[in-house]
């Protein structure tokens, strides 16, 4: 640490420098009347998404998933569950069984398969292609290629399902793209790739997204999880809500799951006086400029980047790095998200701070580590204040149309951005409980909730086929 650069100016100009940066960074913080507003937008997006007149225009597309809150019970046995949703595909085998405490037991082996770029832009087939080969590699290295399993399907984009296996999906989201996919059953597509291989067959009896696959997953650990929620690559939520109010499908009965795709949140311009100009640089370079605003402002996929466009903001005013950036610094996409945990994670003693900037070719100042620090932490605190007024406007709906004295809550949630950042949770859970009076809320993490999640629903759904055939 030694070799530290240490900037040659007298304490007035080091204040003088803190305040100006200050002064940028204000930007990002948000009152609690601005976040209330934001509540309040997001509520009526909801509620909006849910009315048949206003659907087509809402920008919370409040999609129907046709899981529903009559459990039928569930079928025990082995299933497959594929999740994809991220840079990663992964496949898992899921036993479900019998057990005397809980009822329950769940079991899982899984492998992990990157998604390569090419795969992520391509077609849609090519895509596919790449899954059925991974699947078929899984059944290899487990010796079960013979079976012909049930096979749950977490996919982690918006999708009009038609029931719970099928559906079409409407847009690719995180930086996918795959052409011919828009506006088709991804189950179908699944299954013709399938087909198309030839070497093993499955029966695809699920297809859920992963904040339904969290819900579902915590579901069986605690009984009052009726929500889930994803921080991670992408940022969204579901929950339970009551059937009649899901005015696109019929039946008034019980509730079901809305995946609420909130990250489209700010399509109609609800978040335009809250978006700076670094949101719009990252909104104009991305694959799908205009769309998913809320999740841009959220979601691991873009903190990192947000942060690099402050830290060039803070170069140019000459308030960092002695106005100088690296070339790798100018780079897009060369500050990662895990960065921005890793800087918040620092001891305090800046060397982990010092070691990350060195990677990027910079040589930092302990004040230069401390400003990079500073950018950091009001671009996840904006984030962490962000998604808490969401999921506020998701929780207050629920107990407006419940009316208990108290609604009882638990909340399910995955994500690397809420399970790795050092400091997400905490931001985010004190402005979720400052929003919703007479709520009580628990939080608990799903593990591995995308894999099991579809398996267990794979388990009700067959459940469910098997009382129709039998009379
Ligand atoms: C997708 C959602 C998904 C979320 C978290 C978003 O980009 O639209 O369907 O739940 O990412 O993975």
């Amino acid at each position: 640490m030694g070799q530290m650069g240490k900037m040659p100016c007298s304490l007035s100009s080091v204040l003088e420098r803190v305040i100006m940066v200050e002064q940028i960074l204000s930007e990002f913080r948000l009152k609690k009347e601005q976040l209330k507003e934001v509540m309040k937008r997001m509520m009526r997006e909801m509620d909006r998404g849910l009315r048949v007149e206003t659907h087509q225009e809402a920008s919370v597309k409040m999609l129907p998933t046709y899981v529903c809150s009559t459990p039928e019970g569930s079928e025990v046995g082995d299933f497959l569950a594929l999740d994809l949703g991220g840079t990663n595909f992964r496949v898992m085998l899921v036993k479900v069984g019998e057990d005397e405490e809980r009822g329950w037991k769940v079991e899982t082996k899984h492998q992990m398969y990157s998604i390569s770029e090419d795969a992520m832009t391509g077609t849609a087939e090519m895509l596919f292609d790449y899954i059925a080969e991974c699947i078929s590699d899984f059944l290899n290295r487990q010796h079960i290629k013979h079976k012909k399993l049930p096979l749950g399907f977490t996919f982690s984009f918006p999708v009009r399902h038609e029931n719970i296996d099928k559906g079409i999906l409407l847009n690719w989201t995180k930086g996918f793209k795959a052409s011919g996919a828009e506006g088709n059953n991804v189950v179908g597509l699944l299954r013709d790739a399938i087909k198309r291989r030839g070497d093993f067959e499955m029966d695809v009896v699920a297809m859920v997204n992963d904040t339904v696959a969290t819900m579902i997953s915590c579901y069986y650990e605690d009984r009052s999880c009726e929500v889930g929620m994803i921080v991670g690559t992408g940022c969204n939520a579901c929950y339970m809500e009551e059937m009649r109010t899901v005015e696109l499908v019929e039946g008034e009965e019980g509730r079901m799951c809305v995946n609420t795709e909130w990250g489209a949140f700010g399509a109609n311009g609800e978040l335009e006086e809250f978006r700076l100009e670094y949101d719009r640089v990252v909104d104009e370079t991305s694959l799908n400029p205009g769309q998913q605003l809320y999740e841009k402002l959220i979601s691991g996929k873009y903190m990192g980047e947000l942060v690099r466009l402050v830290l060039l903001k803070l170069v140019n005013e000459e308030l960092l790095f002695n106005g100088e950036a690296s070339d790798l610094l100018k780079t897009r996409g060369s500050f990662e998200t895990r960065y921005v945990s890793q800087i918040e994670g620092d001891s305090g003693d800046r060397k982990q701070i010092y070691n990350i900037l060195s990677t990027l070719g910079v040589l930092p100042s302990e004040l230069d580590c401390d400003i990079v620090r500073l950018a950091c932490e009001s671009v996840s605190t904006r984030a962490a204040h962000m998604c808490g007024a969401g999921l506020a406007g998701v929780i207050n709906r629920m107990r407006e149309r419940r009316s208990p004295a108290v609604l009882k809550i638990t909340v399910g949630i995955d994500g690397s951005v809420y399970k790795l950042h050092p400091c997400f949770q905490d931001r985010f859970h004190k402005v979720v409980r400052e929003l919703t009076p007479h709520c009580d809320i628990t939080f608990i993490q799903s593990e591995e909730g995308s894999g099991r999640g579809a398996a267990l629903i794979s388990a009700v759904a067959c459940k469910m086929a098997a009382c129709m055939l039998t009379p």
